[in-house]
């Protein structure tokens, strides 16, 4: 009887997991191993029958490429859930290859949300993550998620900044006492910037690239500003007005045209969270600095351009894209975190 007991118990502490819910990739982090899943949000289905074809990376080769009884979508747009049927089966299918679903062994999830995000979008985000097995659901704020995982020391009466650039959303938030003292979420991050690079081909070069192949050209080649390394890529795509193949040699200054407007944007939002800081911690922020994540912190110069702009010192984190699984990670293996980071819902 006890032996059975502490088993039970151990697989209740092992079965507590983590999840980023991200609008390019999910992350998930198990409890006492660490991150041990990272997938495109993509999902392919069959249109007839309803099933799952394939999910992550396998699926998100396919987009654009399917067949009429075939669709591979994003379930998640700017941050939030588009499609919930499509963001269920996704989480589903990637909790499994975690946990093998079975009637008594439902996981405890802590899941990060967008601080933007209204209370409906808050209740999808539930419903998807009780929808795909969980028995307990945790909220926890994506900033907060990001800067812990970026080991910025929230708790203290020091203001810290964090700006976490995804695929739909760039949110920024100025935190001070383990709370959030200011913060402004947009939904122009990555997917925006591959969308315009895109439509500045379209109208530069008369080609009409694929969302893959400008996200491509923006990791490569692109920047936030010119330097001295400035390269070159061709792109394959497809002439507007013949409709035939044509491939296009595409520079660093085309995508710093593309996207600067967005990033102007970013920056511009990211100046108004500082605006709206008290000044003791603006004064700390401009001692300690921006901290960048995400991976559109990745793009290059955006941090010099950021710095430029705000006349503060920024940095990127250490592997940027990781901070906010990171941060749930932390709350997860430390019950004071995960009790003062979040909110319960219990069904
Ligand atoms: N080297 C790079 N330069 C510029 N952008 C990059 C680079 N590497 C990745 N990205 C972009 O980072 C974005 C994905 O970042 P991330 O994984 O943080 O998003 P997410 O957490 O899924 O999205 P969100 O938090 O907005 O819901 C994509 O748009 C991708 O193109
Ligand atoms: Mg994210």
């Amino acid at each position: 009887m006890k032996s059975e007991r502490k088993v039970e118990n151990m697989g209740i502490i092992s079965r507590d997991i983590g999840v980023d819910l991200g609008t390019s990739y999910i992350r998930i982090y198990l409890k006492g191993h660490g991150m041990v899943l990272t997938e495109p949000a993509v999902v392919a289905i069959n249109k007839i029958t309803g099933e799952v074809l394939a999910v992550g990376k396998q699926a998100k080769e396919m987009l654009g490429r399917t067949p009429d009884n075939i669709v591979a979508v994003r379930p998640l747009k700017g941050g939030v859930i588009a499609d919930f049927e499509a963001t269920k089966m996704l989480m589903s299918e990637l909790i499994s290859r975690i946990i093998p679903k079975s009637l008594f062994s439902k996981p405890r999830i802590v899941v990060s949300i967008p601080s933007g995000i209204t209370d409906v979008e808050e209740r999808a985000v539930e419903g998807v993550v009780y929808g795909s097995g969980a028995k307990d659901v945790f909220l926890m704020e994506e900033v907060m998620a990001a800067a812990i995982g970026s080991k910025l020391k929230v708790e203290v009466a020091e203001g810290t900044m964090i700006v976490d650039i995804g695929g739909g959303t760039s949110e920024m938030a100025v935190l001070s006492l383990g709370g959030i003292v200011a913060s402004n979420s947009i939904k122009i991050a990555g997917d925006a910037l591959d969308n315009d690079i895109v439509e500045y081909i379209k109208k530069q070069y008369n080609v009409i690239i694929g969302l893959g192949e400008a996200e491509e050209a923006k990791i490569q080649i692109g920047a936030a500003m010119a330097s001295m390394t400035d390269e070159k890529m061709t792109i394959k795509g497809r002439h507007l007005v013949t409709g035939l193949p044509q491939t296009i040699t595409v520079t660093t200054e085309d995508l710093i045209a593309a996207m600067s407007d967005s990033i102007k944007e970013i920056a511009r939002v990211l100046k108004l969270t500082l605006e709206q800081t008290p000044p003791e911690l603006a004064a700390d922020i401009m001692e300690r600095g921006i901290v960048l994540c995400g991976g559109g912190a990745q793009l290059k110069n955006l941090d010099r351009y950021i710095s430029e702009i705000t006349g503060m010192p920024v940095y990127v984190a250490e592997t940027p894209t990781d901070c906010v699984i990171k941060g749930v990670g932390s709350a997860l293996e430390n019950i004071t975190v995960l009790k003062k980071a979040t909110k319960t819902k219990r069904k």
